[in-house]
């Protein structure tokens, strides 16, 4: 993989911050945009910058074709078998929502989580328990923090009908054992909804081999615009969800006592869309695949060693999570000594440009079940490089010894 190259395509890498390169290692957050991307963004506003659909002149048959195009290549990126599974969302939270507000759940059905959920998927769980007075269940981890097969195993009552698990965590770049999981799942008739926002960018996502139910990413971590994301919904599965935002798009008529809705992806999004971004993030999609997910796989996991190998030199180092860089994509959590998280990160920026996460990443029940304030959180991505993971390493060094 041509990192020089690749680093070309990037707009800000280019720049420098008071005299200093970026050194970005904050892209499970927001990964940063190649200028295809832009450009496809840019197209939308400069040569069609109509409505989809509703009319019937020469731009808004572009943005027709457009989006059909787009619609497509998300198609193949997550392996699904019909452009139709592929719904266009705001993010990975507006997909999990969906798919939690119009799965049908009653008094005396259960929603299984693992107990290191992103918020996305922990609070609407939550909350839908609470509404359609089912139960809310959640699946713990082994004490190295990876996933416990017999825990969950134990958990899949019949009555448990929906799982809305994270597929690769933010917190460590931990990725679940999840053919195992749906395997299961599935023979206790129980559906899948899994949260993909950080496995999109760094995993070839194959949903067809997987066999999952539902799968939510987010564009903007993985090379798209902000804002946008994929819903996935297996064809079988349309009618199992009502639509829970409804309205404008989503109708094929109505009368003032009734309606019908359009077919899916229609049916489920509603009002104008974000066509700009979703043009982005068919840009971002394409751009990935060309460059090829596993090449970009091998290349994190070997900067997360270069990481981890320095880091394990580090004498009050706290790795925060699972600790084998094989077992993770590009991120590393870590705590140095009692240094506050917020403190290291903003060092880390002042001195030597390197721009991480702190803070407890949106999975508070995580960090509030072990009492630890949070972590520093790098995530590296195709554009960073060996250079700079050992510049990290360094300032993790430096920072230390003020501990
Ligand atoms: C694992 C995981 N799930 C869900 C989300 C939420 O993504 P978004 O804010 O794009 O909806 C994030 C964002 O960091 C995440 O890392």
């Amino acid at each position: 993989m041509d990192v020089t190259r690749i680093r070309s395509d990037f707009p800000i890498l280019q720049k420098e911050i008071k005299g200093k390169p970026i050194i970005y290692m904050d892209s499970a957050c927001m990964s940063l945009k190649p200028k295809q991307v832009i450009d496809a963004m840019l197209e939308y506003y400069e040569e069609f910058p109509a409505c989809a659909g509703r009319s019937i002149h020469k731009l808004s048959h572009w943005v027709e074709e457009s989006r059909r195009n787009a619609r497509d290549e998300m198609k193949q990126f997550i392996g699904a078998k019909k452009s139709e599974e592929v719904v266009f969302t705001r993010n990975t939270t507006e997909g999990m929502n969906l798919v939690l507000n119009s799965f049908p759940l009653g008094p005396g059905d259960k929603i299984l989580t693992t107990d290191r959920e992103h918020n996305s998927s922990l609070v609407p769980s939550q909350l839908i328990a609470k509404r359609k007075g089912a139960e809310h269940h959640v699946v713990l981890s082994n004490s190295d923090y990876t996933f416990n097969m017999d825990n969950f195993l134990g958990a899949m009552t019949p009555d448990v009908k929906l799982i809305s698990f994270v597929y690769s965590s933010n917190l460590d770049g931990y990725t679940l054992p999840v053919n195992e999981i749906i395997g299961a799942a599935h023979d206790n008739d129980t559906m899948v909804l899994l949260d993909a926002a950080q496995t999109a960018p760094h995993h070839k996502l194959d949903v067809r081999k997987l066999d999952v139910d539902f799968l939510a990413l987010s564009g903007h971590k993985m090379l798209g615009p902000t804002g946008t994301g994929v819903l996935y919904v297996k064809e079988e599965h349309y009618d199992v969800l009502e639509p829970f935002m409804v309205g404008g798009d989503t109708v094929d008529w109505s009368t003032y006592d009734n309606h019908k809705f359009l077919d899916p992806p229609e049916r489920f999004e509603a009002g104008l869309q974000n066509y700009a971004s979703e043009l982005g993030l068919a840009a971002a999609a394409k751009y990935l695949r060309k460059i090829g997910l596993d090449k970009i796989e091998r290349h994190e996991q070997k900067l997360n060693r270069i990481v981890n190998d320095g880091f394990s030199e580090i004498e009050n180092m706290h790795f925060v999570g699972v600790k084998n860089p094989d077992q993770r994509g590009g991120i590393t959590a870590f705590n140095l000594g009692r240094l506050n998280c917020h403190d290291v990160a903003m060092i880390m920026n002042r001195n030597y440009g390197v721009m991480v996460r702190s803070g407890q990443h949106c999975v508070h029940s995580w960090f509030a079940a072990r009492g630890i304030e949070g972590s520093v959180r790098s995530s590296l991505y195709l554009y960073n490089t060996g250079e700079e993971a050992a510049v990290l390493v360094e300032a993790a060094k430096e920072i230390a010894k003020l501990h």
